[in-house]
Order: structure tokens, then C-alpha cells, then sequence
């Protein structure tokens, strides 16, 4: 039996034999003869003379491989009421109609289509359809507000928007189509027309370009795969980036369809006919590349689960769902985790459930916090498998590749890197750092496939974000250690992104509109530590010269105002719940805040003094406020 070793070693040895053996699992309209085309450093291409259609792959050729009765996505939503399960041939029915929808509308090879919807199968339908059509879906997270929306439009410039009437959390309806109104307000640029999904919770007064999604689909014509090239966007997905201006990730069709077949079967050890429960959103790269495209591209069953982990109904719907599914792989972020150890710390929610066949619980999105670690392991006594990657890189970059060979874990570490990610970690001046000791942690390139290409209409920010820091790697923005065994250790974000109950949020964004309101001067948001969520953030503002904010009321009011402001224009999602009035925030002499200072404060960490502040006694002040609050 090969181990992890030996593979890893193979994909070293002969990249290019490696990756073409992989990219047979796809069907191809024409076969690559070649994996990497490096002509265009650092725009790296895999597969470059490769042509196939990512949604052909994922549902009709199990249909006519026989596969068209076993269930491809089994929808689970506890907040309505609702299960309805599609087999293969009845998905598969379903994308193609709703591409004669897309195909009517205009929609062609290279066109965008951004979904705002909730976790309702027309999401995956919707994101299928476009691929079937070799359009460019771009799926926007639905916790996000208008303005976040709008921020996306304006750069994806979709031909259509597909969304819904409402979305359901928890117990409360959240309407989206006036989210959609006022993003398309906001947006420089309108899209043709908006295909919305009408849900009995909430219908949506429709207007003159928004087109009924059960009337369209009622009198749609299916339309066929079209062919693509491997190298063509599959989709965009936008992540937050450290200013408030979102990356547009750029994803290809061949490498990424090949990256996630590889990864099913190595790394979450499901194959066909079985089921993964992928815990998550179709609004980020987990929903992405495990609820939708990986599980059905090799042909698995996937739940697509509306709710929460804890909540309504209650703290057992994970383990009624992995029961009533017959779940092998669970797979969602360590918050969801904390939040059940919350709820239900002896795991009582479990009885009565037939977990026997779950074998694998797989978690990221967040730092694996150890106490977290080992409850899950006492509870399911199963393996809990942590892994590290990025909406940047598509699929995991380091896992424990428990379909190859389950590597002794080692709790707080994902453990080693998979085949295709050199990783590697450097000290400020770009050198490799000794095993265990703590640096910036770098992919040399190129990366492998199933990684992004670039960004959005915008290579330059591209090479700017991410490759310019050390030449020749990929920066991933994450610090952290490699061990002398060889585990990689993942600390935390080294720059303004922070990880709130495992979304992904720009500090920058929030500042933007902190510094919006008119009694601002200067403001800080900056991540501090989250017994349940990981993280939340935590903002500072600077009053305008003559605002006396001792006067009776002023604080609070401000404080409420400018949550407020965050909520409505960053999206419910950011949760920022405190904003700290202070004199002034601890600066260089050259002016430039020292967020990574007031971090280590935050955490509780005795920071040394930068020797380029500007005035020290600054952190006393902020010191008193943070320790005010614990
Ligand atoms: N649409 C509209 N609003 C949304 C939303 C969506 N899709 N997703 C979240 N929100 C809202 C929530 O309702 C909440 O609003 P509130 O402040 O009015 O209560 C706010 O955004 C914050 O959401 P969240 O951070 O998710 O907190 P929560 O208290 O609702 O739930 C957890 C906490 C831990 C249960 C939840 O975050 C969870 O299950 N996390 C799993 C992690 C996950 O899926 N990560 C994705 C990457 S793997
Ligand atoms: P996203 O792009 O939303 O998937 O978020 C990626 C970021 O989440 C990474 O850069 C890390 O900071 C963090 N992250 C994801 N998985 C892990 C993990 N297993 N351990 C530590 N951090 C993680």
C-alpha cells in the first residue's frame, strides 16, 4: 500500500505524470496532453490544451454511467420544514432547464451571473446551470448587505442576478430581494434582468426586470453542456482582502475539476454512492468546492443543510442529519463545533442517533483550537481531521490524507502539506525559518492546480497581493511553523484579515465605514479572541477636535450608531458589537497605525514597545480600555 510519503513523493518527482494521471477521473470533451503550461510565469495554466464542462462532469455522465436513481443532493432544512432529495437524472433535469432559462436571458460562454441566495438547492441548480452554459457564476454570501453586494456587481458585471425572496435565520425571515433592490441601486452597473426564487416565507413584490424563477423553469427549453477550455473561468468568488475593495478569485475549470476529484477520495476518503455532510455555505470556497462541485464530481451524495448547528430546532440536527443520511464525512468549521460544545457540552444531543456510520469529522475555515480538538474526539470517537487552506487555493493545502493513510495527528496542527503545495516558511528577510520556529508561511510556486489564476480584471493586484512579498512564492498570509516531523502549524492571519465563526472578514472594510461617521477622526478594527466565534472584531475610534464625548448619552449613542452602520453596510455577519472611544490609536512616527501591536494587546500579550511609535503612553490608555472589558 503506498502511504502519504510515497505519494507526495511521486507528485515531486514527476509533476507533470502526477497531475495527467489525475485529470483522468474527468471526462474530457478533449484530453490534455500536457498538465502545466508555465510560459506565462507567474500566470501559471493546468491542462492548457484540455476542453471539458465542469457541470457535464458533475451530474450527466453518472447518468449515463447508470447512476441517474442514486442521490445526488439530499436537501435538509430544519428552519422551514422542508427535505427533498434529487437523484442524479432529476439534478440533472433541473440545471439543464434552468440553463434554457440562463441561455434565454442571454447568457453565454464567459458571461457573469452573480447568485445571492439562500441555502436552497436552486443555489447549487443556479451555479450548475451557469458552469453547463460555460458562464461565470460569482455566488454572493448571503449574510453580506447591500453595499457588499453592490461592491461585487459593480466589478463582476453580471449579465443576470439570480436570488430569492427571503432567507431564513433561525427562527426570523431575512428579505432578500430589497437587499437586491438597493445593491442594484448602489451598482454603477445593472444587470439585464433578475431571476428570483419566490419562497412561501416572504414573497417579493417583483418589478419590471425581475423574472419569476418557477415561471421561467415552467417554459424553459434544456440546454446542453458546452464545452470549455480547461483554462476558462469556472467561476469568481470575491474574498475579503486587507482594504475594503473585495478579491475577485478567479477559478479555472480543468485544474480545479481535477484538484477536488483527487481530493475526495485522499483526502475525505468518499467515493461514489457515498454521503459527505459539508456544513457550511455555498457563499465561500467550502460550499463551493465540497458541497457542490467535489462530492459530485465523483459521483458521491452531498447535503445541503439550511440552519444552524445549535438553535432551531435543536443542538441534534448535525447527528439527525449524519443518521438519517447515512453520512461517512462531516466536514464544517470548529465555530459550529464550539457552538454545539456550548449548547450541549456531554454531547446528550447525539442519543438516539445512529452515528456508526460517520467516520471522518473534518474541520477548518478557522484555527483548530486543541480543547475543541479533543471534545469532538471524545465524542464521536472518530477521527477529527483539521485542515488549512484558502479561498485562494481551492482545496486543502494541508490535511491529514486520511484516504491515503491516517498520519498520526498531532492536535492545533493540520498536520502535512498534499501533493502540489511546496510549503515553506521565511523569516521577514526571506529566509527559511529553522523547524519550529514561527515566520510568514509561503507556497512556492506554481501552485498546483485547482488553485486561483488571478484576479478579477485586475492581474496587477494579483502579483501586488500575493507574489510580490517573497519572489518566486505565493504569499498566504497565514503565520505559523513547520515541525522538525515535518507538521505544519497554522497561528493565525498575519495581516488585517480576521476569522469571525469561520467567515472571513476585512478589518479594512468595517474601518470604511467607521471612518464615514462625521464625528470620526481615525478609527481601528482589529480581530480580538472569541471564546465561541474564534474571533469578532473591535473597533476604535478617534473623535473630531471639539466633540466632547463625556456628555451625557454621547458614547453609547455613537456606539449604537456605528454598529449600526457596520451591520447595514459590511452585513449582519461582520458581527461587530464594540466600538471604544479613545484619545488617539498608537502610531509610527511616519503615521501608520500599529494594528499588530494593538492585537497583541488585545490577546493579552505583553507586546514590546515598537521602537517606531510615535508616543508610548497611547498603549497604556488602549491597555486600560481592553482590560476594562475582561
Ligand atoms: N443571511 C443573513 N444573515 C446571516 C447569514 C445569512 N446567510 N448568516 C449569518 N447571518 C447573520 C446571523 O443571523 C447573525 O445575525 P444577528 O447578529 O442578528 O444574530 C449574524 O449574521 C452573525 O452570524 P454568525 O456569526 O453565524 O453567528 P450566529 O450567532 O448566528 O451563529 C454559529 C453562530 C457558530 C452557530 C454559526 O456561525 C455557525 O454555524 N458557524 C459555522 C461556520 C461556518 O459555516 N463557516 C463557514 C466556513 S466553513
Ligand atoms: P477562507 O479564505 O475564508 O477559507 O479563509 C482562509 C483563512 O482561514 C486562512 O488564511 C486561515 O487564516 C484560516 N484557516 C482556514 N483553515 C484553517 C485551519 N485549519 N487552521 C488555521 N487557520 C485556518
Amino acid at each position: 500500500m503506498r502511504g502519504y510519503d510515497d505519494v507526495f513523493t511521486e507528485s515531486v518527482a514527476d509533476r507533470e505524470a502526477f497531475w495527467l494521471e489525475a485529470a483522468k477521473a474527468l471526462d474530457w470533451h478533449r484530453a490534455p496532453s500536457q498538465a502545466l503550461d508555465d510560459t506565462e510565469r507567474p500566470f501559471y495554466r493546468w491542462f492548457p490544451d484540455g476542453e471539458l464542462n465542469v457541470a457535464y462532469n458533475a451530474l450527466d455522465r453518472h447518468v449515463a454511467a447508470g447512476r441517474g436513481e442514486q442521490a445526488a443532493l439530499s436537501y435538509d432544512s430544519p428552519v422551514t420544514g422542508t427535505r427533498r432529495t434529487y437523484t442524479y437524472a432529476e439534478l440533472t433535469n433541473e440545471v439543464a432547464l434552468f440553463a434554457g432559462v440562463l441561455r434565454d436571458l442571454g447568457v453565454g460562454v464567459g458571461d457573469r451571473v452573480v447568485v445571492y441566495l439562500p441555502m436552497v438547492p436552486e443555489a447549487v441548480i443556479a451555479m450548475l446551470a451557469c458552469a453547463r452554459l460555460g458562464a461565470v457564476h460569482s455566488v454572493v454570501f448571503g449574510g453580506f448587505a447591500a453595499n457588499e453586494l453592490a461592491l461585487r456587481i459593480e466589478d463582476a458585471l453580471p449579465k443576470v442576478v439570480v436570488s430569492a425572496s427571503c432567507g431564513i435565520e433561525g427562527s426570523r425571515v431575512i428579505e432578500y430581494k430589497p437587499l437586491l433592490d438597493r445593491a442594484i441601486g448602489l451598482s454603477a452597473h445593472k444587470p439585464g434582468k433578475r431571476v428570483i426564487l419566490q419562497r412561501p416565507e416572504a414573497e417579493a413584490a417583483m418589478g419590471p426586470d425581475d423574472v419569476d424563477w418557477a415561471d421561467a423553469v415552467a417554459s424553459a427549453v434544456p440546454a446542453d453542456p458546452v464545452p470549455v477550455k480547461s483554462t476558462d473561468p469556472l467561476y469568481v468568488l470575491y474574498t475579503s482582502g486587507t482594504t475594503g475593495k473585495p478579491k475577485g478569485v478567479v477559478r479555472d475549470c480543468g485544474g480545479y475539476a481535477t484538484a477536488l476529484a483527487w481530493s475526495m477520495p485522499n483526502v475525505y476518503d468518499v467515493g461514489p454512492g457515498q454521503t459527505i455532510f459539508t456544513a457550511s455555505d455555498v457563499g465561500w470556497v467550502v460550499g463551493h468546492s465540497y458541497i457542490v462541485y467535489a462530492p459530485l464530481l465523483v459521483g458521491a451524495t452531498t447535503v445541503l443543510y439550511e440552519g444552524k448547528p445549535v438553535g432551531t430546532p435543536d443542538a441534534g440536527q448535525f447527528w439527525r442529519v449524519c443518521a438519517e443520511y447515512g453520512v461517512r464525512s462531516l466536514f464544517t468549521a470548529p465555530t459550529a463545533f464550539r457552538a454545539l460544545k456550548k449548547e450541549d457540552p456531554r454531547g446528550e444531543y447525539t442519543r438516539g442517533y445512529d452515528l456508526s456510520g460517520l467516520k471522518y469529522l473534518f474541520l477548518a475555515g478557522e484555527r483548530l483550537d486543541p480543547e475543541t480538538y479533543h471534545w469532538a474526539t471524545e465524542l464521536l470517537g472518530i477521527p477529527v481531521i483539521d485542515h488549512w487552506w484558502q479561498t485562494e487555493t481551492g482545496w486543502p493545502i494541508v490535511a491529514n490524507p486520511v484516504g491515503i493513510e491516517l498520519v498520526p495527528i498531532k492536535p492545533g496542527s493540520p498536520t502535512k502539506p498534499l501533493p502540489g503545495w511546496d510549503v515553506q516558511v521565511l523569516g521577514a528577510n526571506g529566509v527559511p525559518m529553522p523547524a519550529g520556529e514561527d515566520g510568514a508561511i509561503v507556497i512556492k510556486l506554481p501552485l498546483p492546480p485547482g488553485a486561483f489564476r488571478t484576479l478579477w480584471n485586475d492581474d496587477e493586484r494579483f502579483v501586488e497581493s500575493y507574489l510580490s512579498a517573497f519572489d518566486g512564492y505565493y504569499l498566504t498570509g497565514d503565520g505559523g511553523r513547520i515541525d522538525e516531523d515535518g507538521y505544519v502549524f497554522v497561528m493565525g492571519r498575519t495581516d488585517d484579515v480576521i476569522n469571525v465563526a469561520g467567515h472571513r472578514l476585512s478589518t479594512g472594510s468595517m474601518e470604511e465605514v467607521l471612518a464615514a461617521h462625521p464625528d470620526v477622526a481615525e478609527c481601528a478594527v482589529i480581530g480580538v479572541a472569541d471564546a465561541l466565534k474564534g474571533q469578532v472584531p473591535r473597533g476604535f475610534v478617534v473623535l473630531k477636535a471639539g466633540i466632547d464625548a463625556t456628555a451625557e448619552g454621547y458614547a453609547a449613542g455613537l456606539r449604537g450608531e456605528l454598529v449600526r452602520m457596520v451591520r447595514d453596510q459590511v452585513g449582519a455577519v461582520a458581527s461587530l458589537k464594540e466600538v471604544a472611544v479613545v484619545p488617539a490609536l498608537p502610531k509610527t512616527r511616519s503615521g501608520k497605525i500599529l494594528r499588530k501591536t494593538m492585537r497583541g494587546i488585545a490577546d493579552g500579550l505583553d507586546e514590546p514597545v515598537p521602537s517606531t511609535i510615535e508616543d508610548a503612553s497611547v498603549l497604556d490608555t488602549l491597555r486600560t480600555v481592553l482590560r476594562g472589558d475582561r
